[in-house]
């Protein structure tokens, strides 16, 4: 494949936020895709590369465009680029550091992502068979759907509000994808008129990924609210959880300070395991702190008889360096996986074959800051990934991911 031209510009994210858009054309056409941003960011993660100084709050991405233009553009423009592991390992020694910090991964990220989309088109393919494809040389992967785990109630760094859990997410138990959607929405819908009746207007405010930011305090009281307006809609024994604690938000001094006290490790876990025998929860992503190790494996052995899963996110970051750390620790048992953690699809598949090779499930994964960009429900498909999570099903950048789905499950199934 020939690049004709690569440049980028500064876009908003749906936070108001600057990202990094890039546009790659070659003779099959011109070929789009955005960076998405955390807020919860891991420390772990790759250097996301903001401009500081007072232009746009510190958060312009001038240099990271630079970098594209000036640094990466030079080498692939007029060039042929047979492989996605061919750009990859060109931007990953360009770049030179451990941590993308000299192009930023918000750079690097989006010119993967826009390759992989042109490297599709020359095949003339789908994304997500292109990907299927890339990881299967890895190994033998049939196409599927993932179960979307909707998140309908915000707190953490997502919400103005005094929820310590991040994200509380309802996982539909149907089969098929497009019937998960619809639950996922009628629940959704239903929760709306459950905070509006019981709190008032303010309560269906919403938060950073569309699901409502009420002004509750306890995980109990947001867990209590969805099965209710569930159950109104005769769907109670169609929906599990799966609840993101973000812990490392709120870790100080060795302890866990919530609203429900301060927990050192192992009590924190006792409370875990609490709540999972009261709720129909079947995964907790980052109960712990991102190098809390020892409380994460003793929770995964309090654990063990429940089939509960145990997802690393700040934990693990996309990076099998920590994945592998994790799993000599036996910490955790699932991983979130996103592009942008780790900065090419390259090592973001690397992370995905060995969490499959240890029997770990894997949630695909947005950003709080997101763009248009559907990208990553193709990638969901592409590597069999478990379950994706995008958010409410609600939203433009959140449904984008959603109804990319609709739209491939519909052409698989044809
Ligand atoms: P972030 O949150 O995108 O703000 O990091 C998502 C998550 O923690 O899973
Ligand atoms: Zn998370």
């Amino acid at each position: 494949m020939k690049i004709l031209s690569l440049k980028a510009r500064e876009i908003l994210d749906s936070r108001g936020n600057p990202t990094v858009e890039v546009e790659l054309k070659t003779q099959k056409g011109e070929f789009v895709s955005g960076a998405p941003s955390g807020a919860s960011t891991g420390i772990h993660e790759a250097v996301e590369l903001r401009d500081g100084g007072a232009r746009r709050g510190g958060l312009g991405v001038l240099k990271a465009i630079k970098n594209i233009e000036e640094i990466i553009a030079p080498k692939i423009e007029g060039k042929e680029i047979s492989s996605q592991e061919e750009i990859d390992g060109l931007m990953l020694e360009l770049d030179g550091t451990d941590n993308k910090s000299k192009l930023g991964a918000n750079a690097i990220v989006a010119v993967s992502m826009a390759a992989c989309r042109a490297l599709a088109a020359e095949k003339n393919i789908p994304l997500y068979q292109f990907i299927n494809e890339l990881f299967n040389q890895k190994r033998e992967q049939p196409l599927s759907l993932p179960s979307p785990c909707f998140n309908v109630i915000n707190g953490g760094a997502h919400a103005g509000n005094d929820l310590d859990v991040q994200e509380f997410m309802v996982v539909p138990q149907a089969s098929s994808f497009a019937e998960n959607l619809e639950i996922g929405a009628e629940v959704y819908r239903e929760l709306k008129n459950a905070l509006k009746n019981k709190m008032g207007p303010s309560a269906v405010n919403v938060g950073d990924e569309g699901g409502f930011a009420p002004s509750l305090e306890y995980p109990e009281e947001a867990l209590d609210i969805i099965l209710e307006a569930s159950e109104k809609k005769g769907l109670r024994q169609k929906i599990k959880f799966i609840l993101d604690v973000a812990a490392s938000q709120f870790f100080e001094e060795g302890k866990y300070k919530t609203k429900m006290g301060a927990f050192g490790g192992e009590d924190f876990a006792d409370y875990y395991c609490d709540l999972i025998s009261k709720y129909p929860i079947i995964g907790i992503e980052d109960p712990f702190a991102e190098d809390d190790f020892g409380s994460w494996t003793i929770l995964k052995s309090k654990l063990s008889d429940f089939g509960t899963i145990i997802v690393g996110d700040d934990l693990t970051v996309t990076n099998p360096e920590r994945i592998k750390m994790a799993a000599d620790k036996k910490s955790c048992d699932a991983i979130i996986l996103k592009i942008n953690q780790i900065g090419t699809i390259t090592e973001a598949l690397a992370s995905a074959e060995l969490a499959k090779r240890l029997g770990w499930k894997i949630i695909v994964s947005h950003r709080s800051g997101e763009t248009g960009d559907d990208f990553i429900a193709d990638l969901a498909v592409g590597i069999g990934a478990e379950f994706i999570k995008s958010g409410a099903p609600a939203r433009g950048e959140r449904a984008a991911k959603y109804n990319r789905l609709l739209k491939i499950e519909s052409k698989i199934r044809q």
